[in-house]
């Protein structure tokens, strides 16, 4: 067993939040290290395409945007489920955060004058989607990276995160599994700061990559945080039919049209006064009720048509989605539209976490997608989660520091604990000889979720998934690996994270059967309507004694916006 090596914070996840978190600790002078499962220009956030919301006016139809308009359209978009003050500070933040990249160097596409260029976006009262073409998660990412490497920030790249070490209700560091050697190794931290990214492939069909599996999310839960509101999924309206890669709503924002089999530009039934430029759920909904009610073309798809655009707008400020679409479907959107599909996108639950990254154990923070902050809601605005990453990744590295030196010591003997009892629990896992491949379990419970957890749910199909899933769960107990080496050995990992999937997975269609109501991504076909009276509750989930999710309810925090009918 290897001493365990200390940081003063340690950031699991190299992604836009946690990026962010470390040059804050830096910068006020505390050393800061940020451990990863993949290299973090790999991370999931360089694939965030269409841009990240703040009220700078710079577009000719946006000069009256204010940062109280950007809180009231989140707010709205939320469904009236996103915590008012914390929405709040999401918009005010918003501008300094994205001139700050500017700064830094960030790319951004420009308006003639030189400003940053912004464009609409759904669910949104101004333009103001600031963005880089189609590729802005890409030039944010290679930008704090940039700031990183510059700092000489120390980097873990592909380490995998195991366990969160916790000792009388507070943090004391992880155990973490290198890849390229097989070696687990502890690191005691002052204040440890999840940043992991969502959990999107509990799902079969996804824009996620195949790093988003939730294991930092899963392994708060195991040390006893809680999941707010994981019931709360978004599905983005158009992925490219099969692959589903994600085709951004900025081809909406450019002027992008839907239509159905029929030849209609259906989103007129559906939200007559902003049509394609509503928010994600209802033209989610929109797009699978066209196809189940077969409206839609034959596998279950729409067109999205850009051809009006014109070839040099779509050259320069699609130029991703055009590849994309050519590369993957055989389509030139200058001449033919794309075929489009709803599929998951993102996590609207997570570590419940306050306005600094706070969860509910001492010196652990969560930030980005892992979290609920909760500034979403029920139902998150395009544009709005680059922004949570920087606002919230800056927030809770500045919290952080404030919570060095407040016992924040690790005791090296309950490192030491942790690791050798997951030292023991893989070696359990290696020399276990008869039982399943974590692959078929992996895939049944990606059905499932896509069967019963989807855009549309009802009593029935909740019921059967949450079955299904406490059945997984008891096979994966008695799961085998197929590969016995220590270097790169992806069959442990996908084994290891596949536990903690499963949790994120029942716990989500736990969640969903519980709520009789339908609010923002969260649709009952049986209980169509919104129930704020029983309804306006955040879902707070607890992993129970015998490992079985408990469900309890906390308030929505409401300042200024009373809720209204979400119409549009
Ligand atoms: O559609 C998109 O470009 C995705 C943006 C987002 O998820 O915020």
């Amino acid at each position: 067993m290897s001493e365990h090596l200390h940081h003063d914070v340690l950031i699991v996840g190299g992604g836009l939040s946690g990026l962010r978190a470390a040059v804050a600790v830096h910068d006020a002078g505390h050393d800061v290290a940020v451990l990863s499962k993949v290299y973090p220009i790999r991370s999931h956030s360089g694939a965030a395409q269409g841009g990240v919301n703040a009220s700078l006016g710079n577009h000719p139809d946006g000069g009256d945007d204010t940062w109280e308009l950007h809180a009231f359209d989140t707010i709205k978009g939320s469904d009236y489920l996103a915590d008012q003050n914390r929405a709040e500070i999401l918009a005010r933040e918003a501008p300094a955060r994205v001139i700050e990249m500017e700064h830094w160097g960030a790319y951004f596409s420009r308006f003639e004058d030189g400003r940053i260029a912004q464009r609409p976006f759904g669910g949104a009262g101004f333009p103001r989607t600031c963005y880089a073409a189609d590729r802005t998660g890409h030039h944010l990412l290679h930008t704090l990276w940039q700031q990183c490497q510059k700092r000489g920030i120390r980097i873990y790249p592909e380490w995998q995160l195991t366990d969160i070490v916790t000792d009388a209700g507070r943090a004391r560091g992880v155990v973490a599994l290198h890849l390229h050697t097989g070696q687990l190794q502890a690191f005691s931290a002052g204040v440890v700061i999840l940043a992991g990214g969502g959990h999107g492939r509990i799902y079969g069909s996804s824009t996620n990559a195949y790093i988003n599996t939730g294991s930092v999310t899963a392994a708060a839960y195991a040390a006893g945080a809680r999941l707010e509101d994981m019931e709360f999924v978004q599905f983005h309206p158009t992925t490219l039919l099969g692959t589903n890669i994600l085709i951004s709503e900025g081809v909406r924002g450019e002027g992008g049209l839907l239509f159905n089999n029929k030849g209609e530009r259906f989103m007129g039934d559906y939200a007559p006064s902003v049509m394609e430029l509503a928010p994600r759920d209802i033209v989610a909904r929109a797009i699978q009720t066209e196809v189940n009610q077969g409206r839609g073309f034959e596998g279950g798809y729409v067109q999205l048509d850009i051809r009006h655009l014109g070839a040099d707008v779509i050259k320069s400020r699609l130029p991703g989605i055009r590849q994309i679409a050519m590369d993957f479907a055989g389509v030139d959107p200058i001449e033919t539209p794309i075929p489009v599909q709803p599929a998951q996108h993102y996590s609207m639950g997570g570590v419940s976490s306050d306005e600094n990254g706070q969860t509910d154990i001492d010196g652990l923070l969560a930030v980005g997608e892992c979290s609920c902050v909760s500034v979403h809601g029920s139902n998150r605005l395009g544009g709005n989660s680059l922004l949570e990453t920087l606002v919230f990744g800056k927030r809770a590295g500045d919290h952080a520091v404030s919570l060095l030196g407040a016992g924040t010591d690790a005791g090296a003997d309950v490192l030491g604990g942790a690791l050798a009892r997951r030292e023991q629990s893989i070696g359990d896992l290696s020399n276990r000889e008869d039982g399943e491949r974590q692959a078929v379990i992996r895939r049944e419970m990606q059905e499932v979720m896509t069967d019963h957890v989807g855009v549309y749910r009802e009593e029935a199909g909740l019921g059967r998934a949450v079955s299904a899933l406490a059945a997984l769960k008891e096979r994966y107990r008695g799961v085998t690996l197929d590969s016995a080496g220590s270097r790169l050995n992806y069959d442990l990992i996908d084994t290891l994270e596949l536990g903690g999937m499963l949790e994120l997975a029942h716990v989500t269609a736990l969640g969903a059967l519980a709520r009789t109501e339908s609010r923002g991504s969260h649709w009952r076909t049986d209980y169509p309507a919104r129930d704020d009276e029983r309804w306006m509750k955040h879902t707070m989930a607890t992993r129970g004694p015998g490992g079985a999710p408990e469900l309890a309810y906390d308030d929505v925090i409401v300042t200024t916006y009373e809720p209204m009918e979400r119409k549009y």
